[in-house]
């Protein structure tokens, strides 16, 4: 897997006007960004999760055949993990699989959808049922987009690099020290963080590309957060769900974390989701956590950090989750 590479406007740029391209973009980049796509050849998908679907897929590969596109095309997704997951499946798909680039433009996209080649799309509802693994060619991440990015976005990647730094040893510190100015979007330390962030998830990656074990640790926060995320009906943004799942899931299993990084990480999601726990009951949150497809024989499976990059995978009865949830709910 080559590495993702830290790039200004005018790497991007080039690889749009490179041969034989074909863009795919959404409304929002494209209004936010027109110069970048002025002459190339380039397909703009309505922006949200709603039209991450089979449908975009197939008007893609359509406008592909239309256009002349080929086998030697080189598809170039410039946008957040929605644009990048169905624009990478259509790579995969396209002529049996024609390369790509990524060019993630939001910050959950650039530290974490954007690295490791899992793309797909949701069915009737269903996410992410259908994807192929496809790495891209090159990942092109330009910071300076960022500075178009709303707050509400921006924090849900702020959720997802709280949980990189609980999971790498090396880049914990850095960013339990400079968190708060990661928040605020201080350029220098943005950049410096989202590179240790992307090193990262690249090492995971590299180390279990097809998910049979150790990227199993990636779900840390995600078990209750996914669930909350849910049954609050997508009210925050996903990252801040992360940070409230850190929260909850380390404080029902709290006698296995050691008493300082307990308090550091916590304090660190809490940084990133300062919103109260919303009002769910501990039973709704076992329930839609069941469903889970990485569950295994009914059990529910929580992946605890403990510090210096350890992760334990704690399972646990329906009974006892709800159990230990409902007994910590009132103090999170
Ligand atoms: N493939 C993976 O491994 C993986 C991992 C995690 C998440 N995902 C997927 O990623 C998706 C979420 O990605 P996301 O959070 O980037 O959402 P998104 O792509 O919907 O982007 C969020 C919003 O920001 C806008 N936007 C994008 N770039 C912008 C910029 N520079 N300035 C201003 N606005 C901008 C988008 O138009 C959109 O409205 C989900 O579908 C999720 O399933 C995939
Ligand atoms: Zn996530």
């Amino acid at each position: 897997m080559r590495a993702a590479e830290m790039v200004g406007d005018r790497e991007i740029i080039a690889a749009l006007e490179g041969d034989n391209v074909y863009a795919v973009t959404d409304t929002n980049v494209e209004k936010l960004y027109p110069f970048v796509f002025g002459g190339v050849r380039h397909f703009t998908m309505k922006a949200g999760e709603a039209n991450k679907n089979l449908d975009t897929v197939a008007n893609i590969v359509a406008d592909m055949v239309k256009r002349g596109c080929n086998r030697k095309t080189t598809v170039i997704a410039v946008g957040g993990g929605v644009v990048g997951d169905t624009a990478g499946f259509a790579a995969a798909c396209f002529m049996r699989g024609v390369k790509w680039i990524n060019v993630p433009t939001t910050l959950l996209a650039m530290v974490d959808s954007g690295i490791g080649g899992k793309t797909g799309v949701d069915v009737k509802g269903y996410k992410n049922v259908a994807g192929a693994f496809h790495l891209p060619e090159r990942v092109l991440i330009c910071s300076e987009w960022l500075d178009t990015l709303p707050d509400r976005e921006w924090l849900c990647g702020c959720g997802e690099m709280v949980k990189h730094a609980l999971l790498g040893a090396d880049i914990f510190e850095d960013t339990r020290d400079h968190l708060q100015d990661l928040i605020d979007g201080d350029d220098e330390v943005t950049e410096r963080l989202i590179e240790k962030s992307v090193r990262y998830k690249e090492s995971v990656v590299e180390a279990d590309f097809k998910e049979s074990g150790l990227r199993k640790r990636l779900n840390v926060g995600h078990t209750v957060g996914h669930a909350v995320e849910k049954a609050d009906i997508f009210r925050l943004s996903h990252g801040e769900y992360v940070a409230l799942g850190i929260i909850a899931e380390m404080t029902m299993l709290k006698e296995r974390v050691p008493v300082k990084f307990y308090e550091e990480a916590t304090g660190m999601a809490r940084q990133v989701c300062r919103n109260p726990f919303p009002k769910v009951s501990a039973k709704e949150i076992a329930d839609i956590a069941k469903a889970d497809k990485k569950n295994i024989d009914g059990n529910i499976v929580i992946m605890l950090p403990t510090g210096g990059g350890e992760v334990e995978e704690i399972s646990l009865t329906p009974k006892e989750f709800t159990e230990r949830l409902e007994k910590c709910l009132s103090s999170l």
